[in-house]
Formats: C-alpha cells, sequence, structure tokens
C-alpha cells in the first residue's frame, strides 16, 4: 500500500510517498480502506518534531479518515467488507489504508460524500466533549464559539444551532463572519473589529455567556471570564495565541466559573467510543439535513506538502482533506 512518511522531521519537514506492507486489523480493529484523510494542526506539529503521536499510536500522519471497510479484525461485529465509513485515529491516516479501533468507526450516510466525510470525526468527537461533557451545556445555555469557520468550529456551530442553541462565534474578516452565520450562528464577531467581550454582554442583556469553547487562549483567557455568566464554562482545545497569560482570578471567584481544558488523542479506546455512541446517538441522525461537513480544500495525496503548506497558510475555511 501507499502511506505518507515524513523526511528529515523538522522545521523544514518534506511529505514524501511511500510503499509499505498492508496493515492486518488486531481484535477489536478495522481495517479501512482510505478514501479521504483529514488534516489537523496536530499533523503539522508533528511534521515538525513538536507532537509525537501517543505510545503505540502508527507514526504516520493523519486523525481521521473515511473509506470503506475492507477487513474485520477478530471480535469485529456490525461492520463489513464495503460499508461506508469514517474513524477517529491516534494515527496512521496518511495511507491507502489505514486500522481503526471499532470503537471510533461510525458510519458515512447516502446523504453524505464519502470523501467529504474525512472531515466529520476530529471536529465532531473534539466539539462534542468539550462542549457537552465538560463544558455541561444544558438546554437553552447560550455558547461562544471562537473560530467559527475553523474545522472544528464550522462543524461545532452546525451541531449546536441545530440543537436550539444560540451561538456567538468570532472570526477573523467579514468574509469568515458571513460564513459562520451560514452555518447557523446568530451572531458573528469580527475579532479584528469588534471586542467579543462587548458583543457578548450586549447580546446577552449583560449577563454574559454560558460556556465558551476556545481555541486562541493568551488574552482571550481573560476576556473569556468576563464574557463568561455566573455559573459559566469555560473550556480549552488549543492555546494558540499563548499558554501564558496574567490573568486576574476575581470574577472566577465570584461567578462561580470553571476553567478547563482538555485534549482528545491521548484517551483510552473506551473514552473515545463513549463519545461516538453520543455522537451516533445525537447527532448522526441530523448528518445530511442540518449537518454537514464544511470543505475548503481537496487534495490529492501526492500534494500532500502542498496541503500542509496551504493549511499553514490559516486563510481555509472548514477542512482541508487528502484524497487517496
Ligand atoms: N484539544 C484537543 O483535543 C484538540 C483536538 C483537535 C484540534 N485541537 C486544536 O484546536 C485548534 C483548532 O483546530 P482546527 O482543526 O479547527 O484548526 P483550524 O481549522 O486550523 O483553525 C484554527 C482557527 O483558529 C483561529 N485563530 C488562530 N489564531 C487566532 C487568534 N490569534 N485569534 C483568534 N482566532 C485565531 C483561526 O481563526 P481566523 O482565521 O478567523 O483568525 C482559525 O479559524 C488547533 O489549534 C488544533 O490543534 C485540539
Amino acid at each position: 500500500m501507499r502511506e505518507i512518511q515524513i523526511e528529515s522531521p523538522g522545521r523544514d519537514y518534506r511529505l514524501v510517498g511511500a510503499a509499505a506492507p498492508r496493515l492486518i486489523p488486531g481484535p477489536g480493529e478495522v481495517l479501512i480502506a482510505v478514501a479521504a484523510a483529514g488534516l489537523n494542526n496536530a499533523d503539522l506539529l508533528q511534521a515538525r518534531g513538536l507532537y509525537p503521536p501517543p505510545p503505540g499510536a502508527s507514526p504516520i500522519l493523519g486523525m481521521e479518515v473515511s473509506g470503506v471497510i475492507a477487513e474485520l479484525g477478530e471480535g469485529v461485529g456490525g461492520w463489513k467488507a464495503g460499508d461506508r465509513v469514517c474513524a477517529l485515529l491516534p494515527g496512521g491516516g496518511y495511507a491507502e489504508f489505514a486500522v481503526a479501533d471499532a470503537g471510533c468507526v461510525l458510519a458515512v450516510p447516502e446523504a453524505i460524500d464519502l470523501v467529504e466525510a474525512a472531515g466529520l470525526p476530529e471536529a465532531a468527537f473534539t466539539a462534542w466533549t468539550n462542549i457537552m461533557d465538560t463544558g455541561r451545556l444544558a438546554a437553552s445555555e447560550s455558547l461562544l464559539i471562537h473560530g467559527g469557520t475553523s474545522g472544528i468550529g464550522s462543524l461545532a456551530i452546525q451541531i449546536f444551532a441545530a440543537r436550539g442553541h444560540r451561538i456567538l462565534t468570532t472570526a477573523g474578516s467579514d468574509e469568515k463572519c458571513q460564513a459562520a452565520l451560514a452555518f447557523g450562528a446568530s451572531r458573528a464577531i469580527n475579532y479584528r473589529k469588534e471586542d467579543f467581550v462587548a458583543v457578548a454582554k450586549a447580546e446577552t442583556r449583560a449577563v454574559g455567556v454560558d460556556v465558551i469553547f476556545d481555541m486562541v487562549g493568551g488574552d482571550y483567557i481573560q476576556r473569556n471570564i468576563e464574557a463568561a455568566a455566573p455559573w459559566g464554562r469555560i473550556v480549552n482545545i488549543a492555546y494558540q495565541k499563548s499558554f501564558r497569560a496574567e490573568v486576574d482570578f476575581r470574577p472566577v471567584l465570584t461567578k462561580r466559573l470553571t476553567l478547563a481544558a482538555t485534549t482528545l488523542r491521548g484517551r483510552s479506546p473506551a473514552q473515545k467510543q463513549a463519545i461516538r455512541d453520543a455522537l451516533l446517538r445525537e447527532v448522526w441522525p441530523q448528518l445530511g439535513a442540518r449537518i454537514k461537513p464544511v470543505i475548503d480544500r481537496i487534495f490529492p495525496w501526492e500534494q500532500a506538502q502542498q496541503a500542509h503548506e496551504y493549511m499553514e497558510k490559516t486563510g481555509h475555511t472548514g477542512k482541508i482533506l487528502l484524497t487517496f
């Protein structure tokens, strides 16, 4: 099979196609003939040697794929060869075949293009577990999603708008704000022109927002605290601006806020399966109707290097994919 290897990991890494022996799924695993792999920032960091895969994971890049089931490992039921699926992986997605834990595999409904489905798993798992499990978003509560046109933000807005939540979101241009409104946000804030704290207050009769989903960090840490409602929950999945900030914790105390941050990749298969099951129950029935993957650009696997360079420029809206 073909796979994409990292030549000279580090700042000047190169992604090159190489031949590799076909994989064999172990007990509890499935082998997927990959149609497409989704790109993630973690892939860029891993290629630069800054983010090693978790123990036991494939050293090949790629944390999400779509494709068809090629083979079942021992003890796996409920699937057959040829089934259309997408899956969350700890690694190994940049290849013609990928092995997935059966608990991280989801069916791709006919209404969703098989290639485009590669843009679903990482965004859906991350948005759901951080906003629902960690953020404890309750019915009728408000939600602020930073990075509303990011791979994760573009799907998160659709998922939670479909569940009836009022969503405020931030993005870095008027065009991106328009896109975020089309995904279902009630108010999109161009953070280069408007102060999201002031808008969040104005939009909630000065109460603030119940749950804030953040990938920015830095000065957003204090500003999120200011924008949060009493008993609000702020959940970070990244700190792209900075991991460091000087913070006045007084409003955390007086508003009884919760600050949290989580990662997905290193969680156990059982923890990931629990998220998968919640997605199947709560989100998948609306796929193709109210919720669709947002795909910015699709590159053939031979152009993996160009795909990474394109992602590095951060102009995209939604997901970038590689086809195999
Ligand atoms: N913790 C976890 O388990 C987990 C899982 C998956 C991903 N992540 C991380 O979550 C982040 C988002 O992932 P993704 O795939 O959705 O990324 P993505 O598509 O590359 O989007 C990144 C977004 O961040 C926004 N952004 C970057 N710097 C910003 C700044 N200084 N101020 C405001 N907004 C800024 C950009 O918005 P504009 O273009 O509008 O400026 C862009 O929409 C990445 O850092 C990724 O590594 C974490």
